[in-house]
């Protein structure tokens, strides 16, 4: 059965902004809050060249990369045409202003990536 862990509040996300959480064993995790106040959570990597999507620009359900401006959509963790590859997408759950990822996805989905060393405030470990 699947639970969900409380990882913050909508409140604690920027509008157009992301935060991170990390996870001991792998790369953090980018969640994003849009001007709809809707969340997504992706793996904090670009799928080109392994990016910082969490220091991205938030526009509609996408963000770009601050590297090379591929712009990735945000609901499925998949670049927009012409680019083509997908980051690793984590499961939302916005209940009562709390933000819910799921422990077992955070424990293990995408480990496989070296953490980077820079980035947004970090919200806590998973
Ligand atoms: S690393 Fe993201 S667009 Fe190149």
């Amino acid at each position: 059965m699947s639970e969900w862990k409380i990882i913050c509040r909508v409140d604690d996300i920027p509008v157009l902004g992301a935060r991170r959480v990390s996870r001991a064993q792998g790369m953090d995790v980018a969640v994003f809050r849009n001007a709809e106040d809707e969340i997504f959570a992706v793996l904090d990597r670009c799928p080109h060249k392994g990016g910082p999507l969490s220091q991205g620009i938030v526009f509609g359900t996408s963000v770009a990369c601050p590297l090379h401006n591929w712009n990735i959509n945000l609901a499925d963790g998949c670049v927009r045409e012409p680019d083509v590859g997908c980051t690793q997408k984590f499961s939302v759950k916005v209940d009562k202003g709390n933000v819910h990822l799921m422990p077992e996805e955070l424990a293990t989905l995408a480990l496989e990536f070296m953490p980077p060393t820079a980035g947004p405030k970090l919200l806590q470990s998973a």
